[in-house]
């Protein structure tokens, strides 16, 4: 797997010191991106593999509820509509698992941990969809909440994770707009 190729998480806590914290804290204050092969601080990685793969973990259980409607959708137009949301989805979460392996940990560890509940998702995605209008519910305001979230991600130090944000809230977008309309309609 690729991520042997990056750097070793252990090795690193060894070596941290005042000289290289302070030098990474500049990289941060100038707003630098930081990339998967740099010095990080242990405690920077270890936030970043627990937030980056709860969110993963919120976007592909964020498929289920609405997955549930794909066969009861009213019509043609919104069934072709609801697939492509839910698929996008799906590649949100790809986007992220792949950002959080650059980290040095696997998809599957990260995919055990949200099946053994050791790792969390968006409780929001426990609610049910009982009808129809609940699917323009959640596109409307529940993507819609993720966009007010996501945004400021899109600045976020870490480099992968910053650019999957910027790809991720252009589709979220379109998710809050077809949610609106299937509400209005
Ligand atoms: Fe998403
Ligand atoms: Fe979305």
């Amino acid at each position: 797997m690729y991520t042997q190729a990056l750097n070793n998480p252990a090795v690193e806590a060894e070596v941290e010191d005042e000289e290289k914290l302070a030098a990474f804290q500049a990289r941060i204050d100038r707003e630098e991106k930081i990339e998967p092969n740099d010095w990080m601080p242990a405690a920077y990685r270890k936030t970043l593999v627990r937030q980056i793969s709860q969110h993963a973990h919120s976007e592909v259980v964020g498929m289920l509820p609405e997955g549930n409607w794909v066969t009861r959708a009213p019509s043609l137009k919104r069934k072709a509509i609801l697939l492509a949301k839910i698929q996008d989805e799906g590649g949100h979460g790809l986007y992220l698992y792949s950002a959080a392996e650059t980290l040095g940990v696997s998809r599957e560890e990260l995919v055990d941990q949200l099946l053994s509940g050791k790792a969390k998702y968006s409780s929001i995605f426990n609610y049910p969809t009982l009808n129809w209008a609940d699917v323009g519910a959640v596109g409307w305001l529940v993507d819609g909440a993720a966009i007010m979230n996501q945004i400021p991600l899109c600045r976020c130090s870490f480099g992968p994770y910053s650019r999957a944000m910027i790809r991720i809230c252009k589709e979220e977008s379109f998710h809050q707009r077809q949610g609106y309309d299937l509400l209005v309609a």
